[in-house]
């Protein structure tokens, strides 16, 4: 993989997050957990490039993603789908994703880690948390389709620091 300038990528971020998914890794190489999100968007904020990311309660990756400063969101080829499917269905509670999955993790950067299969990675610095708020939708149709529980979503806004590409 090689650093690249994130203005270079030519990804369309609706199709890279909404149809391609990610991973949301987060963690050091001696304990991190990783799953599968295809909500988030990316964009321009407080002069940064940035990602959002939207993280339900009770995902064990949120007790890392809180935890630690950074995170990374790591994109994969088609062939990887299943693997995506793996690390979106089970928990990291339960079992070693990485290895069901079939995938390596590494280091591309101190304090971070993503996989030695992905095709484009993120480093993200956290800048702002929040969990979403009954009380903020407009649409309050939305409430009753995505949280019958009312499992409101974290959101976490984080600065793309660093960018890899194959
Ligand atoms: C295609 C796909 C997209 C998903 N997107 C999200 C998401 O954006 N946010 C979220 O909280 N969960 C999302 N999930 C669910 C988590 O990936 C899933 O619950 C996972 O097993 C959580 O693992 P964990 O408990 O190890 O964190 C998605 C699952 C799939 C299959």
């Amino acid at each position: 993989m090689r650093k690249v300038d994130i203005s270079t990528l030519k990804d369309n971020v609706v199709d890279l997050i909404g149809k391609q998914w990610m991973l949301i890794t987060a963690g050091s190489m001696v304990g991190y957990n990783t799953m599968t999100a295809s909500w988030g968007t990316m964009g321009y904020l407080w002069g940064k490039p940035v990602a959002f990311i939207f993280i339900r309660p009770q995902r064990y990756t949120l007790d890392f993603v809180e935890k630690e400063d950074c995170f990374t969101l790591s994109f994969f080829g088609e062939r990887y789908r299943s693997a995506l499917n793996l690390c979106g269905s089970k928990s990291g509670r339960e079992i070693d994703k990485a290895a069901a999955a079939g995938i390596t993790p590494f280091e591309p950067s101190q304090g971070c880690v993503s996989f030695k299969e992905a095709r484009l990675v993120m480093k993200c610095r956290k800048l702002y948390v929040g969990r979403l708020q009954e009380e903020s939708f407009v649409n309050k149709d939305l409430l009753d389709k995505w949280y019958p529980s009312r499992d409101l979503h974290k959101m976490f806004v984080a600065a793309i620091e660093e960018v890899w590409e194959e």
